[in-house]
């Protein structure tokens, strides 16, 4: 029996391969796009070039275009203008669906009580949801959420950008009681695509496997340019793992908050990772390992079993 999810991103092209991870692994029963990676027009316009080439029937709703108080900020340096750099990308053939995100995620959850919340992007979809039902927490069966770090950012030398790019959404979020799994980026970055791997997702030979190898593409010159490596991290198909394939991680329960007053530190997760003294309740069930290869494997049994 699949878990059932629904996703919330800023397609992106880890996004893009959480959607992929999720149509395989889990019953994916909805999708809502975020301002993030890039504006909302063009995530909103990539999660349905996502699932028009995967042939899924699973809607996708608009959510929000800008953060909770802060200015919407992207990240072309790494994903293109469009959001998806790198390949030709099709026509979108594909409407979103008219229900607006936050209504569709309160909705989905009210029908079902074992529903996970992916969350892949700015939580600003999320933070407003659990606003408007902050009995949405208990409701969900958890929300596994790609974000923050507690060492490095990548935005900033302290924050990571999802969490960065609305930081109030987050705190909404961390503060809100729901059983959270984080994906910080001390976690993502031991799930690696390289070139090699590359050619063996290419070498499936799908519409999506040869797409996904395509935004890979791009995705590493994009860290090569910007970090000096042509190695990227895989973001967000960890968070959609940790649901699917939990064996593949190693966790600690842990507090965690976001500094959203800090003038170099605007975004940072503060995780409290003391051993003794008093450390804070935690909150958080924070992922520290991961199982490279075999997520790897998880990734190429989804995009080689997609058209
Ligand atoms: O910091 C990494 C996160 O920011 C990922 O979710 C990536 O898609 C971008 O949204
Ligand atoms: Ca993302």
């Amino acid at each position: 029996m699949s878990v059932p999810i629904w996703l919330d991103c800023d397609p992106g092209h880890d996004d893009v391969l959480a959607v992929f991870v999720a149509a395989h692994a889990a019953e994916l029963v909805g999708i809502s796009a975020v301002s993030g990676n890039a504006p909302l027009h063009r995530t909103v316009a990539n999660a349905l070039i996502a699932v028009q080439l995967a042939e899924l029937d699973v809607p996708v709703h608009a959510g929000a275009a800008k953060p909770l108080t802060r200015e919407a900020r992207h990240a072309a340096h790494i994903h293109g203008e469009s959001g998806l750099g790198g390949p030709v990308l099709p026509e979108v053939t594909r409407r979103a669906d008219p229900t607006p995100a936050v209504r569709a995620l309160l909705d989905a959850a009210e029908a079902r009580d074992d529903l996970w919340l992916v969350a892949v992007g700015p939580l600003t979809n999320v933070a407003l949801a659990l606003t408007l039902e902050p009995a949405l927490a208990e409701r969900l069966a958890g929300i596994s959420l790609m974000g923050g770090a507690w060492g490095p950012g990548n935005i900033t030398a302290a924050a990571e950008f999802n969490v960065w790019a609305d930081p109030e959404a987050a705190q909404i979020v961390f503060e809100s009681g729901a059983n959270l799994v984080m994906a910080g980026l001390d976690l993502t970055h031991q799930f690696l695509i390289d070139r090699e791997r590359i050619e063996r997702v290419r070498a499936l030979g799908g519409r999506v496997a040869r797409f996904s190898a395509e935004l890979l593409d791009f995705f590493v010159e994009a860290y090569e340019r910007s970090y000096g490596e042509a190695i990227g991290p895989l973001h967000d198909p960890c968070s959609v793992l940790a649901v699917t394939h939990p064996q593949l991680f190693a966790s600690e329960r842990r507090h965690v908050a976001v500094e959203r007053r800090g003038e170099l530190t605007r975004g940072m997760t503060v995780v409290d990772r003391r051993s003794g003294g008093m450390p804070e309740a935690p909150n958080t069930t924070l992922l520290t390992r991961i199982d490279d290869a075999g997520a790897f494997e998880a990734l190429v049994a989804a995009l080689g079993a997609l058209p």
